[in-house]
C-alpha cells in the first residue's frame, strides 16, 4: 500500500520485536510451517496458488518484502506495536477504512469480551472496519462470532460480503461495519 502511495498504519504486538528477532523467528518456524501446510493440504483451495512449493516462495518474498520495508516503517511510525483491545493513540474516525486480518473473529479463545472491545475500539477510530475471515482457526463458524455479530448489528450497519479471494476452504467472506450516520 505505501509503494502504491497509500496511506496505511499497521498496528501488531510483533512490531516490539526488531527486524533480526522476526528474521530469526521466521527461520525456526518455516520448516514446522511448511510440514502443518503439508498434512492439511486439503483444507485448502490450491487454484491461485497452485502447489505448497509455489505457497513457501510467495509467503518468504512478502516477507522478505516487508522485513526490507520494517525499520523505516517503525520510524515513520506506519507500523506500532500496539495491543488490541487497548485505546489506540488516533481521535475518532481517524482512519476510513480498519482491517483486521485473520485475527479478530478466528482466535476464538480470546473470548466473547475481547472480541467486542476490540472491535468497538476500532470503531472509534475508524469510519469502517472490515474482518477477514468470518470463520475460526479450524474454518468452522462457530456461536462466538455469531453472538459478536449480533452485538454489532444492534447500532451499527452490518454487512457480510462474499470474496473471491479464498485459501482455507470456506473463508471467503468479509464482515463489513460502518457506523451508521457514515454514508
Ligand atoms: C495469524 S496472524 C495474522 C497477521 C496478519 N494480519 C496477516 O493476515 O497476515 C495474527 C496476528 O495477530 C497479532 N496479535 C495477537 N494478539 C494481538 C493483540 N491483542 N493486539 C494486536 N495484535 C495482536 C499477532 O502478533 C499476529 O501477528
Amino acid at each position: 500500500m505505501t509503494e502504491r502511495n497509500g496511506s496505511v498504519i499497521s498496528f501488531d504486538l510483533i512490531y516490539q520485536f526488531s527486524k533480526e528477532d522476526i528474521e530469526k523467528r521466521i527461520g525456526e518456524v518455516r520448516t514446522t510451517i511448511m510440514q502443518q501446510m503439508r498434512e492439511n493440504m486439503d483444507n485448502y483451495v490450491w487454484k491461485n496458488i497452485k502447489s505448497l512449493e509455489e505457497l513457501e516462495s510467495t509467503r518468504m518474498s512478502a516477507m522478505r518484502k516487508f522485513l526490507s520495508d520494517y525499520e523505516k516503517g517503525k520510524a515513520e511510525r506506519r507500523y506500532v506495536f500496539h495491543e488490541l483491545p487497548d485505546k489506540l493513540p488516533y481521535g475518532a474516525d481517524y482512519f476510513d477504512i480498519g482491517l483486521s486480518s485473520h485475527f479478530l473473529l478466528m482466535y476464538t479463545s480470546l473470548g466473547y469480551n475481547f472480541h467486542i472491545a476490540s472491535m468497538t475500539e476500532m470503531l472509534r477510530v475508524c469510519k469502517e472496519i472490515r474482518i477477514f475471515p468470518i470463520v475460526d482457526l479450524d474454518a468452522n463458524k462457530t456461536d462466538l462470532i455469531k453472538n459478536v455479530i449480533d452485538y454489532f448489528q444492534r447500532d451499527y450497519n452490518v454487512e457480510i460480503v462474499k470474496t473471491e479471494y479464498e485459501f482455507q476452504k470456506g473463508d471467503n467472506k468479509l464482515l463489513i461495519i460502518r457506523n451508521r450516520d457514515v454514508i
